[in-house]
């Protein structure tokens, strides 16, 4: 039987949509409505952990709010959440009639901590990714921030799960690195850095905590440097860092550490 050659059909086939690339734009879009009166959104990172990260966002959102600014503070660090042990918030988050979380108050800004949200100051929060994923979600497009000058987000330390979450689906302004000057912080300060630059989160520059004898100091200025991006100064290491957090309060209710905020604030320029 002779072969039949059938014509090939060339009328093209419909082209599938292109798809989304940022697989959780959902979810930005939400955080992007529900945050539409926050004037600048700022998160504070560093690969390393216990470089102060959390004390500097503190003590910045403190000193801005003394300032007079509208100051809202996101304690992204959902298992072990610090910012509402350091400003002495030990109540829980309530929510209103519309089932939104209500930021706490404490010293002049508005807070969430996961830290107020769950039973026991030692109880270990075991959680996998999705479920610190719905809670960074929800402190972000679940809450009511109303208006605000700046919402501060305290990062947990790293490159995992809960930072790629906040830089995927808030839209930040920027992000300021936090680092003790030593080597072994810094390789971590500039991977937080390189991370932000692959997500497209603009660095704003560094700051240079626990400066002096103990650390060292200039680390974190030739850091900068070797990151094109401004050095925002340093802050020196200081007990009374320690003594007020213990306290429950920011350091900068002391004049001359909130003189030294101010001078970084400034160098920030928001
Ligand atoms: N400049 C400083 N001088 C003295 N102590 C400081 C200073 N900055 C932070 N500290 C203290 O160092 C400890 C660690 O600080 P902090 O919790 O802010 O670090 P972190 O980078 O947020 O840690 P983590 O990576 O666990 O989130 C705290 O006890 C804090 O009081
Ligand atoms: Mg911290």
């Amino acid at each position: 039987m002779p072969i039949e050659l059938v014509a090939e059909n060339r009328t093209p086939k419909p082209q599938p949509k292109p798809q989304n690339v940022n697989p959780f734009a959902q979810q930005r879009a939400l955080v992007e409505k529900n945050l539409s009166q926050v004037k600048k959104i700022v998160a504070i990172h560093s690969g390393k952990g216990g470089v102060g990260k959390t004390t500097f966002a503190v003590n910045f959102a403190a000193a801005l709010a003394i300032g007079g600014k509208k100051v809202g503070l996101i304690d992204a660090d959902v298992d072990c959440p610090s910012c509402h042990k350091m400003l002495g918030l030990t109540g829980r988050v309530m929510a209103d009639a519309n089932q939104r979380l209500v930021p706490m108050n404490a010293h002049g800004i508005k807070v969430l901590s996961v830290g107020n949200m769950v039973e026991g100051e030692n109880s270990a929060n075991i959680m996998r990714g999705p479920i610190m994923f719905k809670l960074i979600s929800e402190m972000l497009y679940k809450a009511n921030w109303g208006e605000l000058d700046f919402l501060i987000i305290d990062l947990p330390p790293g490159t995992g799960d809960n930072p790629l979450t906040i830089m995927q689906i808030a839209p930040l302004d920027g992000m300021i690195i936090v680092t003790q000057p030593q080597g072994v912080a810094l390789v971590d300060a500039m991977k937080s850095a390189n991370m932000a630059k692959r997500l497209g989160v603009p660095v704003l520059g560094v700051v240079e905590n626990m400066s002096g004898e103990v650390f060292g100091e200039g680390g974190a200025k030739n850091a900068a440097n070797e990151l094109s991006v401004p050095f925002f100064g340093s802050i020196p290491l200081d007990k009374r860092f320690r003594e007020h957090s213990e306290a429950g309060e920011p350091a900068v209710i002391d004049k001359e550490i909130f003189a030294r905020f101010s001078k970084v604030i400034q160098a920030i320029g928001l």
